[in-house]
């Protein structure tokens, strides 16, 4: 386990609506390494969301596990986890879900509050945060006085200050036009590099998504291995083909 940054295995998310059952994650495997950008892609609808909140510990598993640095957060009490996710996980979601009567730098600094971080830990942090997301002149507005574009900046640094591990995003250019949605990806893609922390990001954006070492494919609850560095794996046909080259070669010759 201690090999991974994030290990998620045969993970199973069901909800029930009336008399049917939807299972929107079905057994989903993945693992994920230090440092790693991983793409997950999908149809609407296919489960990537829930995966997403699964695996960055902000809805419960009815099955499998997901270990982060070795731990297992599917078996950590409510409380446990708060803790854990403040201090090594950050989200940044297709809406800003910045606090409407926080200004940005007050919406910035709620994770340092939670985790009642001394300000003297993160005060370089945050001004190299600021000064990548240009928003240095807009702290002390309210959300709804910025733009979509600097609204979503100021939810990557409230994302980031704690300095996370793993940044987990849900299609975070989803609202914004083509303009915006690449200078937020392209800043996305710096702090990665600046902060070194592991990446996976929900996009149908496949510019995007080309830029990950993994991509991963959802669809229908089920998650394929898409792109990683061999090349293309197309379809669940083909990886299925592909297993079964390989079991053939891998049987004794009589
Ligand atoms: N809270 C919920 N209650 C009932 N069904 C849900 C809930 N969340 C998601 N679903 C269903 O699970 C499936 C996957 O949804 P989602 O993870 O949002 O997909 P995606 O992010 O790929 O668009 C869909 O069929 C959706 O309707
Ligand atoms: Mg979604």
């Amino acid at each position: 386990m201690a090999n991974y940054m994030l290990e998620a295995n045969d993970v199973i998310r069901q909800f029930k609506q009336y008399d049917s059952v939807i299972t929107a994650v079905d057994r989903c495997s993945l693992k994920v390494e230090d440092g790693e950008f991983v793409a997950i892609i999908g149809a609407s609808g296919s489960g990537k969301s829930t995966l997403l909140h699964v695996l960055a510990g902000l809805d419960r598993p009815q099955g499998g596990s997901v270990y982060i640095r070795g731990q297992n957060i599917t078996a950590m009490s409510p409380d446990e986890l708060g803790v854990f996710r403040g201090n090594y996980l950050g989200i940044v979601f297709q809406k800003h879900n910045l606090i409407p009567q926080l200004t940005a730098l007050e919406n910035i600094l709620i994770p340092t509050v939670m985790c009642d971080k001394k300000d003297h830990t993160f005060q370089e942090h945050l001004k190299k945060l600021i000064l990548a997301l240009k928003i240095g002149n807009r702290l002390s507005h309210l959300p709804s006085e910025l733009s979509g574009g600097q609204q979503q900046r100021v939810a990557i640094a409230r994302a980031l200050i704690n300095r996370p591990q793993v940044l987990f995003a849900d299609e975070p250019t989803g609202n914004l036009d083509r303009k915006n949605a690449d200078e937020v990806l392209e800043l996305l893609l710096e702090l990665k590099k600046m902060i070194g922390q592991t990446l996976i990001m929900v996009t149908h954006d496949m510019s995007i998504a080309d830029k990950a070492d993994k991509i991963y494919m959802m669809d229908n609850g089920k998650l394929f291995l898409y792109k990683d560095k061999q090349g293309y794996y197309k379809t669940s046909y083909e990886l299925e083909m592909k297993a079964a080259l390989e079991s053939e070669r891998a049987k004794p010759l009589e």
